[in-house]
């Protein structure tokens, strides 16, 4: 790690900010900072707002692990989308605690109970497409993957109960929602009364949700009937008081669902076809993987387990094209990471984009090498130098699920088509570290 003996974090300065800025968005300005500091902890100057920048893998495991009850979810990002997500499993605290404890249990009932209904759902959803493109065709790839993607989770999130059409179309209405919530997490210090760009889109895209969830909610517990899945575990649960979830906090927590479990897979899965298209030989492998694991028929849920190099793949893709590039925390008392002081309230802005391009612990790290996740190489490295799923207390709670799908849904798609990407696809950061503009996918059916 760089000593620091001054006491005085690296600084990157205004101008150098706007500089980014101007040049390519946030994610320039990570990138310019992250070169700067090559792991250093590092002040941005923004004017009035001065967060820290945090990548280096000891100083991560200071803020989430060692002291992580004093890094708490309090920034404006956790705000603003706190009036989507609410206070539960997006919150801190006790609320969040129980809301976590549900989801978890079920998830792990959910992915239990469908495992072969998540299979079934891959293998439909990818037959579907191919009955409906023409040879050649091009698609849109994150529409295509969110598409698939939603077939998968209805039944593990939602017990089903969620027709497919209004599925989309309420992922739709997140997804609109969450986007429009930029210039309230940029101006985090504008009150609600002053209009900002977005807010309309969100009130819009909100009463749409609400249309959608709450019927849907109050029939479910007319129903009375309870399944292994997530929704089941929100409806049956209890928040933090032992009092029964609201209506409202089911939604809010099903729209937080739809924002951490649906668009970051789709996502990154459409960053995989991106990285394979860019290395023939792999994708050859791949494919080869899927042909000799499924046999030529549909996928089964045993079968992720043997797809090792696909894993590897789509880890690597989480490395390289890193849904979440930025993760502020605020300080709820001063502190001291490694000999620079951190005054109480200050922002940081934790950066697994940047961690995983550290030259110090990844070899060429712009470099796409799913080699990097061999068994023994992972154990060689710093734990906290891999960290596409967060750590510590809000570690991601559907890694696994996402693995497990995703292996399968790559698969099913490399042994029914040969996928091209004909132009090139640059990240952009939004909340999610999306496409700039449409990615295409020519799809030509291998038999
Ligand atoms: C490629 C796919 C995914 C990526 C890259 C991803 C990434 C992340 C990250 C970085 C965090 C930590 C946020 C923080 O520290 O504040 C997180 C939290 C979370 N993720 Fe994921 N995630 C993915 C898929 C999923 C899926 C499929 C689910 C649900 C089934 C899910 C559910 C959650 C939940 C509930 C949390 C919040 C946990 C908490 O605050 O206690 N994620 N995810």
């Amino acid at each position: 790690m760089p000593t620091r003996t001054d006491n005085r974090p690296h600084t990157v300065a205004l101008r150098h900010v706007l500089g980014g800025l101007r040049a390519g968005g946030p994610l320039e300005l990570m990138e310019r900072a992250g070169r700067q500091s090559q792991g250093a902890l590092t002040r941005l100057d923004l004017g009035a707002f001065r967060p820290f920048l945090v990548t280096h893998p000891d100083h991560l495991r200071h803020v989430l692990r060692d002291h992580g009850a004093n890094y708490r979810r309090g920034t404006a990002m956790w705000k603003a989308m706190g009036r989507l997500t609410g206070l539960g499993i997006a919150g801190e605290g006790p609320q969040w605690r129980a809301s976590r404890d549900l989801w978890c249990k079920g998830l792990a009932g959910g992915a239990h109970a469908f495992a072969d209904g998540t299979a079934a759902a891959v293998a439909d959803a990818v037959a579907e497409l191919e009955a409906r493109v023409a040879a050649g065709a091009t698609v849109d790839a994150v529409t295509e993957m969110t598409r698939i993607v939603l077939r998968v989770v209805n039944p593990v999130f939602f017990g089903s109960r969620i027709p497919q059409r209004e599925c989309d179309r309420l992922a739709a209405a997140v997804a609109v929602a969450f986007d429009s919530l930029l210039w309230r997490m940029a101006l985090p210090f504008v009150p609600l009364a002053v209009p900002l760009p977005g807010d309309r889109a969100f009130a819009r895209a909100t009463r749409t949700v609400n249309g959608i969830l709450l019927p849907l909610i109050r029939r479910a517990r007319h129903a009375r009937h309870s399944g292994p899945d997530l929704m089941s575990a929100l409806l049956d649960g209890a928040d933090a008081d032992g009092r029964a979830l609201s209506d409202a906090q089911v939604a809010q927590d099903i729209v937080a669902l739809f924002v951490a479990g649906s668009e970051s897979s789709a996502l990154t899965l459409t960053w995989t076809w991106v990285a394979l298209a860019e290395h023939p030989g792999l994708a050859a492998e791949v494919r080869r993987e899927a042909d000799a694991v499924l046999g030529g028929g549909p996928p089964r849920p045993g079968h992720a387990r043997n797809l090792e190099l696909t894993r590897r793949v789509l880890a690597e893709v989480c490395r390289l094209y890193t849904m979440a590039w930025a993760v502020p925390r605020a300080a709820a008392a001063e502190d001291v990471i490694d000999g620079v002081a951190i005054p109480a309230g200050a922002t940081l802005v934790l950066s697994p984009y940047l961690t995983h391009r550290l030259p110090a612990f990844w070899e060429q790290p712009l470099r796409f090498d799913p080699g990097r996740f061999t068994e023994e190489r992972v154990r060689g490295r710093h734990p906290l130098a891999y960290l596409p799923f967060g750590d510590g207390p809000h570690q991601c709670v559907g890694q696994s699920f996402f693995f497990q799908q995703a292996a399968l849904v790559v698969a099913a798609m490399t042994s029914r088509f040969r996928i091209a990407v004909p132009t090139r696809a640059e990240p952009r950061a939004a909340v999610a570290l999306r496409p700039r503009g449409r990615v295409d996918l020519v799809l030509s059916p291998r038999r």
